[in-house]
């Protein structure tokens, strides 16, 4: 996506929803502590909310859930619908790009283990270590089928 069109300090949730109609990346805390916005720009996890377009380099690629599917729906996609995953939903769309983030650079570092349940929930709750980590909030509560469709997710996706 070219950032031509976009106001330097216009906020990349609203450059995406309202410039170009990506309504996957929601607007939720909007101060960059739930993740409900968070989609990838150069394949890192970035919170739109709080991301100003003049940080967001020219050329970048934004991918946002809008994006994910290709012929099929993407296998976090899948395993959400096939477990029940959400109950609103809201979270979800910041959730699955999170997740992909961390799937894709772990399986591009040739780790293809299928994380464990522990290592999903240091991810949600950006306790896990990582350089930058972050949390993911869901309001209604269901972590738990959350956590087992990444899991379900991680096992098609590291195949
Ligand atoms: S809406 Fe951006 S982190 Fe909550
Ligand atoms: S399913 Fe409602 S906020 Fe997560």
């Amino acid at each position: 996506m070219g950032s031509g069109d976009s106001e330097a300090s216009e906020q990349l949730l609203y450059w995406l929803r309202e410039q170009h109609d990506q309504y996957g990346p929601k607007y939720a805390c909007g101060v960059s502590q739930c993740g409900a916005c968070t989609v990838l720009v150069d394949g890192a996890a970035v919170r739109s909310c709080t991301r100003q377009m003049h940080t967001v380099p020219e050329g970048a690629e934004v991918r946002t859930l809008d994006g994910l599917a290709g012929d099929r729906p993407h296998p976090l996609q899948r395993a959400v619908v096939s477990l029940q995953a959400g109950q609103c939903g809201f979270c979800l769309a910041g959730i699955v790009m999170g997740v992909l983030a961390w799937l894709e650079e772990r399986i591009a570092a040739g780790d293809r283990k299928v994380p464990s349940d522990d290592e999903i929930k240091a991810f949600l709750s950006g306790t896990d270590g990582r350089e930058g980590a972050e949390n993911y909030i869901c309001r209604c509560g269901a972590h738990q089928r959350i956590v087992a469709a990444i899991r379900d997710a991680a096992k098609e996706m590291v195949r």
